[in-house]
């Protein structure tokens, strides 16, 4: 089954993502040769002007457990495909990998990395990485963002012209954890337990949701 997520952008267009699919390796070819040599640089660190055949196979043919990959794709055209972004699992670090971002230059500054940066964090969690590290350009500031997004402890590295910026995850439980201590936060819940207790009928009254229950 195709996961197929709607994502609006802050200036009203709106795009799919999905996971990436080997017949996807042309549309890729086509993204790749409409990209600036400027986004092409900060996303490869290098000059990129073409991907060779092997380079589109490896980065089409993802088992989406060690290697996920998402594409967003322009909804009346769904052969354009706009922005990708990936994580590769660390091979001497199973709950570590490397992610990556690209956004096709007319898509950039509307929202769609940041959509991806947080499709890839769950898809992450629910695969067992818990850090997520990317390498950029120090101007990068924009990737530094979508670190950020993800919604982890961030650190950055310098290493001379690039930074090493890193995000440890939230797990489900830390995430659980944190809802019910905004919940408990929220007006009115600090008010004294009995005043709070005599608005509620008894009989409506259920119990508190269990945080290790759910997570068990
Ligand atoms: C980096 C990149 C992926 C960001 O994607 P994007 O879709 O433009 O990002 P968003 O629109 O979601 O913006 C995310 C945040 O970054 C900020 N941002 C985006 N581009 C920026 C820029 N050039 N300078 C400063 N901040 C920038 C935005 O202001 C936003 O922060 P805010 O919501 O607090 O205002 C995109 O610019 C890109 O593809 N760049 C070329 C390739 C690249 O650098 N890849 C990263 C290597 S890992």
């Amino acid at each position: 089954m195709v996961d197929v997520v709607l994502i609006p952008l802050h200036d009203g267009r709106r795009v799919l993502l999905r996971d990436i699919e080997p017949e996807d390796a042309p549309l890729l070819v086509r993204a790749h040769s409409i990209t600036s040599d400027e986004a092409l640089q900060a996303r490869f660190l290098s000059a990129k002007p073409r991907l060779s055949s092997g380079e589109v196979h490896y980065l089409t043919h993802v088992d989406r457990l060690d290697h996920v990959a998402l594409v967003a794709v322009e909804v009346d055209r769904p052969e354009a495909i706009v922005a990708v972004g990936r994580w590769i699992r660390d091979r001497g670090r199973p709950d570590a990998a490397e992610a990556a971002f690209i956004v096709a230059d007319d898509y950039q500054g509307v929202g769609l990395g940041s959509a991806l940066a947080i499709a890839l964090a769950d898809r992450a969690v629910a695969r067992g990485v818990r850090v997520l590290q990317g390498s950029m350009y120090t101007d990068n500031r924009g990737s530094v963002a979508l670190f950020a997004r993800m919604g982890g402890e961030l650190t950055v590295v310098n290493e001379g012209i690039t930074n090493e910026v890193r995000t440890t995850l939230p797990s489900a439980t830390d995430r659980l954890e944190r809802l019910v201590v905004r919940r408990r936060l929220r007006p009115g819940h600090d008010r004294p337990r009995r005043d709070r207790l005599r608005r509620v009928p008894r009989r409506r009254r259920q119990p508190h949701p269990q945080v290790g229950a759910v997570a068990a």
